[in-house]
């Protein structure tokens, strides 16, 4: 009974996600935690179970009915919020077209989280100010291990850090929902870091983190490909390399089939034909322990795209500094109106 709750949870987080209206959601509602929804079947269970399992099936309905309604509650007060906007909008004003735009790593940030919300990820979030627990120790980093010196961080006092990764988020999501979970989360990084036409210390990352019982590398493969689909509307080749994080066991890069040449080798991807893409790998089993999720039963995969690096590629942007120069006719120079 617990596998079916969890079943029929994300079934409704996928089709709470796809909704595009009032309407469609209320629907959704009705027949996901109405009367003769699944759930209610379960609860209608309840009376044939032993008093143990009841009380803990029981809790455990409860608990899924207030997350749905929860995620039901945020998502109408969102098209509500739409609404009332659309109906502020006084349509005879003149239209300044110097107005701005959108950025390249919001279009690009916007566009990965489309495709993953239609995989039934969820947006979690973390503070941009991260506890040295969440950023470091909870991922397997611990104060001696060597791997801190990968990056260079800005402390703000002795415990606290201006997050180096969106990866303390995984921690912090394991921890609030537990397995099963598809979570990602877009988000402001800082690296005290000498800024070159690569390199900024402030950019944008989007971790994405899939746990659940028999998960694979093909699984990672899938769900970036997919992501790939939509930023570029293609299909894009892919290949992993291996690569090094505490968090991850095994770790990899991921790169693609320079977008550029085709593979051919080009300039851009320094004659290789791959252009490196984001790391990713098979969540670190201390790491889920540490998430309190039982690494005998659930096995996951994590994987850390630079979105500043992606929106360069999507836009042939050649030089970082352009993204935060906040400079309106340079992102014009792209096509971005
Ligand atoms: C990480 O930050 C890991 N947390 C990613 C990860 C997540 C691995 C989940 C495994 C599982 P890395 O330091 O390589 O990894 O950074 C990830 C991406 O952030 C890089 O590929 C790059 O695109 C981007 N990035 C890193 N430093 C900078 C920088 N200074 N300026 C712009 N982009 C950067």
């Amino acid at each position: 009974m617990k596998e079916k709750l969890l079943e029929i949870k994300n079934e409704t987080i996928i089709l709470i996600n796809n909704t595009n209206n009032e309407q469609e959601l209320l629907k959704v509602k009705a027949d996901c935690l109405g009367k003769n929804s699944k759930l209610n079947d379960i609860v209608k269970e309840l009376k044939n179970l032993t008093d143990e399992d009841r009380r803990i099936v029981g809790k455990m309905s409860n608990d899924i009915r207030e997350e749905l309604e929860n995620l039901i509650k945020e998502k109408l007060n969102s098209f509500q919020s739409d609404k009332k906007s659309n109906l502020l909008f006084d349509v005879t004003t003149p239209i300044d077209k110097n107005t701005g735009t959108l950025s390249p790593i919001t279009i690009v940030s916007n566009e990965v989280t489309t495709a993953l919300k239609k995989m039934g990820f969820i947006i979690a979030t973390g503070p941009e100010m991260e506890t040295e627990h969440f950023n470091f120790e909870a991922l397997n980093v611990p104060a001696t291990h060597p791997a801190r010196d990968m990056q260079d961080t800005y402390w703000t006092d002795e415990h606290n850090v201006l997050r180096t990764h969106t990866s303390p988020v995984q921690a912090r999501t394991m921890l609030k929902y537990g397995a099963p979970i598809r979570m990602c989360a877009p988000g402001r990084c800082f690296r005290n870091e000498d800024i070159d036409a690569c390199h900024e210390n402030t950019f944008f990352q989007l971790e994405g983190m899939v746990i659940d019982k028999e998960v694979s590398i093909g699984n990672l493969i899938y769900v970036m490909k997919n992501i790939l689909k939509e930023i570029y509307r293609k299909d894009v080749d892919v290949r992993l390399r291996p690569g090094f994080f505490p968090f991850t066991e095994p770790s990899f890069e991921l790169d693609i089939k320079c977008l550029i040449c085709n593979g051919k080798g080009c300039p851009t991807c320094k004659n290789s034909g791959w252009s490196e893409l984001c790391p990713c790998g098979m969540i670190h089993p201390s790491v889920l322990e540490m998430g309190g999720i039982d690494s005998k039963i659930y096995s996951g995969f994590a994987f850390g795209i630079g979105l500043t690096r992606m929106a360069m590629f999507k836009y042939n942007i050649s030089d970082i500094r352009v993204l935060n120069s906040g400079d309106i006719r340079k992102l014009k120079q792209f096509g971005i109106e």
